[in-house]
């Protein structure tokens, strides 16, 4: 079975055809970073302007790249949100139009179920497991269950760590996406240089704070200029600011292991393609036995190959008379 995704929730123009669930036969990302690098964050605007200019060209990469034509495609699976709302109606009409041209059933999927199901691109992982989704709009940890079947354990209650990221580097002038130039940055730079705060909020919660970090890196920029800062220069603060946001993720993520008694964790999301991040979570897993499913940095940040996965999975467990259902979806509206 085809699966063609498309993905077009934020600031990449993706698609992508999946055979049977798991077997990717293309991936196919355009990325907008050049657009809103100076900006230092996306404007809603140009994004969903560039996804029109970019959808029809990158789905017929991608369908080329597999070596099917649209015939060949069982289901449509397209980003139904959350997101920006102008981008994800280009994907979402895009898919709407596709499958009314050749009557294919289309399934809308929630991009943070393509995050957490990305892993399965990779390698099978026995459910129930923790999910820790942390990407540019969330820092999500879940029990997942089974397909479908996700329990919110904890998220962040203001910046995602993705955002925190993006801001740290606006605040230090590199442009935008900030979390690849901060973890190049903060190679350089000694992480206990400075001390930043960590949030780790109420005994045992499993929810994250991330704005109290950003607003001691200002602080951190504005003493270096004084006398009791001196000598901190831009890679100490991004070692230090990085090395705060993965040891609380970290040290979350393992608690809620701990209180559900699970031994299998998968990290996912944009932040997620942080080496220091994997290489850290890996060290602190081990001894505590817990298994880490990390999927390689490509699937890790915003593709379509995630969309096409979590929407076979759910056209998989949709009961048989629900295929009807899907067909007559793929005319209807869809809230976002
Ligand atoms: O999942 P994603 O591609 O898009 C959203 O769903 O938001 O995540 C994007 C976020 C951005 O905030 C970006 O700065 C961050 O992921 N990111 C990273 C790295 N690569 C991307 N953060 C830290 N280290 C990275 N290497
Ligand atoms: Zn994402």
């Amino acid at each position: 079975m085809l699966t063609l995704g498309i993905e077009t929730s934020c600031d990449e123009t993706a698609a992508a055809v999946l055979e049977d669930g798991v077997n990717l036969r293309s991936n196919v990302i355009a990325s907008q970073h050049d657009i809103h690098s100076k900006y230092g964050g996306i404007v809603p605007e140009l994004a969903g302007r560039s996804h029109i200019d970019k959808i029809h060209f990158i789905i017929r990469e991608a369908l080329q790249q597999a070596e099917v034509s649209l015939d060949e495609i069982d289901l449509i699976a397209v980003t139904q949100g959350p997101g920006l709302v102008g981008s994800l109606l280009v994907g979402l009409n895009t898919a709407k139009g596709l499958a009314y041209a050749t009557q294919k059933p289309m399934i809308g999927v929630n991009h943070l179920e393509g995050h957490l199901l990305a892993i399965f691109l990779q390698e099978p992982v026995e459910f129930p497991f923790v999910g820790l989704i942390v990407s540019g709009g969330h820092t999500d940890l879940y029990r997942v269950n089974g397909f479908g079947d996700y329990q919110l354990l904890g998220r962040s209650r203001d910046d995602a760590a993705g955002e925190s990221f993006d801001k740290v580097a606006k605040m230090l002038g590199w442009g935008y996406p900030g979390g690849p130039i901060v973890e190049a940055r903060a190679r350089e730079g000694d992480a206990n240089a400075y001390a930043f705060p960590r949030a780790w909020l109420e005994k045992g919660s499993l929810d994250f704070s991330f704005s109290g970090l950003k607003t001691a890196v200002r602080t951190a920029i504005a003493k270096r200029g004084g006398s009791n800062g001196k000598g901190l220069s831009d890679a100490d603060i991004a070692a230090g600011f990085q090395d705060a946001v993965v040891e609380v993720l970290i040290t979350k993520a393992l608690t809620a292991c701990e209180q559900q008694g699970l031994k299998r964790l998968v990290l996912t999301g944009g932040v997620a393609a942080n080496g220091y991040l994997r290489q850290r979570l890996r060290e602190a897993a081990q001894p505590r036995n817990i298994t880490c499913h990390v999927p390689k940095p490509i699937l890790c940040t915003d593709n379509a190959a995630m969309i096409a996965c979590a929407g076979y999975f759910r056209f998989q467990h949709a009961p048989p008379e629900a295929f009807e259902l899907l067909r007559l979806d793929a005319h209807a509206n869809f809230t976002v």
